[in-house]
């Protein structure tokens, strides 16, 4: 999606009269006016809603604390419990209440009460006690889609420690440096995954994992038996069934207090080194960001069925599935399997059957259906929706409208939700009720986020104009740093650059005539392939990796469905290779780089050189392998390039 084509975008969507009356926020005068208040009085708004939704063990006295930016705290003196807040809390009121409808890949429906999934908590979180985990210890979480993986993240929410899920989508050497830089005592898993009908094994990945070296902080690998065959030995003393360790526990388990700041998780993303960041979040600020917002974007009532169709593995699984729906006593979907399987129906089959009123999930998925089966959702009865919402990457209009007239039958706003891993929760996002929509734009920020689009020179740009997008306040769903790397927190996110005032998304960013936001893309040597994010480093130190790889360079090119495609471009340390052998060669590497990273960061397309295109310096000029990767003719200066001729031999696709 390019700025012109977006920009040309002036179809405006407001909302119906019908969905306003009973909406939370009824208008854009509401919305404004809930702006101005906290314009007028940032901690004291921010200090209401931290009182109005969350239940304090201790409540807090001081809001913002600003002493050392850039590691802000809020709430800093309060003391709560995540998981009494997703729980207990509901109990007097909700106790019958369904908590989850899971679906299983092949369609087996399972549901849970809220008193049910708090005993399921309870008894877990017992198990991990029982094996020596305390407050602040790391647990990893390697799961399948499943009630238990919910179980497991509300359950360490429960002791005081801090889970760190990573995907289940990734390799054994991306486990274990994760295990390692989180030093985690406990990992948990499943025994399998069941995915399309096949079986992911997970277990057997984390058994490589641990045998990669370096994981002797792990004392216990955790197994839940999803599906009945065992993919793996059992290493004795270390591997325990989740059905034994809960055996006979007691069903009540005290929460353990703990401090607003203390760390809820960790959760692994990219950036633009080779190496993965760990991004830290609070207690308090997380949680309320993740209500707040599940209050407010999705309009949530009580007789709401959500369903946020993101893993657990990633920020939006963590904030719209593990914690946000349970922290307001939802009732929520959580689904096993793929869009595509049986077959492409699968998600308007799931919303017809479960009466779904409130459907979010990424542009990814939506183009990709549209391909698939255009005329499908018309198969089954979508009426129960009233609300869609997409995330993880710009949605280009014609995917939107698609979403909006074929889904949700014309009838339901569409929230586009910016934000990112390090923001935890919505920050920029119409208010369905409030803000009349544009297709492709994310619109105007959540109240209380004070977000801006800055220039080079660190200055605001006028309506009309672009730049980078910024957060100019510390909001209380905020990233705290990065585990165990203060510093590189502070680079990456408050570069002095930029006067290190403000939070840098790593975003570029355009404001429309209404001051409207649209997102262009990452400013940084970040991808975003399918709605997640993958740098561009990783996959070629996973290149250069391989002993026939010399040199690599990898950058994306715009694609229809997963938003942007992986191109790489290698140099063989032997001979550059022809017809059968190079093709051969790109099957080699491509499964190379699925077994170091994950098949997410899997090329989808390898060219091979004898060079790459470089400065007299040395630089590699990315800007070409652009052009080429999109096959489109060089019509940049390549006065400065040091080998012209490797051009012509990097533009032959394999
Ligand atoms: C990056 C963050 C936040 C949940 C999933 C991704 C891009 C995210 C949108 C959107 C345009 C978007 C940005 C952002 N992004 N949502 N609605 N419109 N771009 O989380 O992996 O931390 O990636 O995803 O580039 O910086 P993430």
């Amino acid at each position: 999606m390019s700025i012109e084509s977006v920009l040309q975008e002036n179809r405006l969507f407001a909302p119906s009269a019908e969905f306003a009356a009973g909406a939370r926020v009824k208008s854009l005068a509401e919305y404004q006016a809930m702006c101005q208040h906290a314009e007028a009085d940032y901690e004291g708004f921010w200090a209401n809603l931290a009182r109005e939704h969350l239940t304090w063990h201790k409540p807090f006295t001081q809001v913002l604390d600003q002493s050392n930016p850039p590691f802000y705290k809020w709430f800093a003196d309060g003391e709560l419990n995540v998981s009494y807040n997703c729980l207990d809390r509901h109990l007097p009121d909700l106790a019958h209440k369904i908590a989850v409808i899971f679906e299983s890949d092949n369609g087996t429906v399972t549901k849970v009460t809220y008193a049910e999934l708090h005993r399921l908590v309870c008894q877990f979180a017992n198990g991990l006690k029982s094996l020596g985990v305390t407050k602040g210890d790391r647990v990893v979480v390697y799961m399948p889609m499943s009630i238990e993986a919910v179980v497991a993240m509300q359950a360490c929410a429960r002791i005081g420690a801090i889970h760190s899920v990573v995907f289940g989508g990734f390799s054994a050497k991306s486990l274990q440096e994760r295990i390692i830089d989180a030093g985690a005592k406990i990992v948990i898993t499943a025994n399998g995954g069941v995915r399309g009908g096949k079986i992911v094994p997970l277990k057997a990945t984390t058994d490589e994992a641990l045998a990669l070296g370096g994981c002797e902080c792990v004392e216990r690998v955790i197994v839940y038996k999803r599906v009945v065959h065992e993919d793996a030995p059992w290493t004795i003393g270390r591997d325990m069934w989740w059905h034994d360790l809960v055996k006979g526990k007691p069903e009540t388990c005290e929460p353990t207090w703990v401090n607003a700041e203390d760390p809820l998780f960790i959760l692994y993303t990219s950036g633009s080194t080779g190496k993965p960041k760990g991004v830290q979040h609070s207690s308090a600020g997380y949680l309320l960001g993740a209500v707040n917002t599940m209050l407010l974007t999705f309009d949530y009532r009580p007789d709401d069925v959500f369903w946020c169709t993101a893993d657990v593995g990633w920020i939006t699984g963590h904030s719209y599935v593990a914690y946000a729906p349970l922290a307001v006593g939802a009732t929520q979907v959580i689904f096993e399997g793929i869009p595509t399987y049986p077959d492409a129906g699968r998600f308007w089959q799931m919303i017809e059957r479960h009466r779904v009123t409130t459907f979010y999930t990424a542009p990814t998925a939506i183009r990709s259906l549209i391909k698939l089966g255009s005329d499908l959702p018309k198969q089954y009865n979508l009426s129960s929706l009233r609300l869609l919402g997409s995330v993880g990457e710009p949605i280009n209009p014609e995917a939107w409208m698609w979403y909006h007239e074929v889904v949700g039958g014309g009838r339901c706003p569409i929230v586009d939700t910016w934000w990112q891993t390090e923001t935890g929760s919505h920050m920029i996002t119409p208010l369905p009720a409030a803000i009349a929509t544009k297709p492709g734009s994310c619109t105007l920020p959540i109240p209380g986020i004070m977000v801006d689009i800055i220039d080079e020179a660190g200055e605001p740009v006028e309506k009309g104009k672009g730049g980078f997008l910024v957060i100019k306040k510390p909001f209380p769903s905020q990233v705290r740093t990065l585990w165990k790397d203060p510093e590189r927190f502070k680079k990456s996110y408050f570069p002095e650059e930029y006067g290190g005032k403000y939070y840098l998304a790593g975003d570029s960013a355009h404001k429309d005539a209404d001051g409207y936001i649209w997102i262009m893309g990452r400013i940084d040597d970040v991808l975003n392939v399918s709605g997640h994010r993958l740098g561009t480093m990783e996959i070629e130190s996973a290149l250069v990796g391989n002993s026939k790889v010399a040199e690599a360079a990898v950058v994306g090119r715009p694609d229809p469905i997963k938003g942007e495609a992986v191109v790489a471009f290698v140099v063989l340390k032997g001979a550059r290779p022809a017809g059968d052998e190079a093709k051969a060669l790109v099957a080699e590497l491509r499964d190379w780089v699925a077994k170091e990273i994950g098949a997410i960061a899997k090329p989808d397309d390898i060219r091979f050189g004898d060079n790459l295109p470089k400065t007299r310096s040395g630089k590699i000029m990315r800007r070409l392998l652009r052009t080429i990767a999109k096959g489109e003719q060089i019509t940049q200066d390549i006065s400065t390039l040091e080998n012209p001729a490797i051009l012509q031999q990097l533009q032959e696709a394999v």
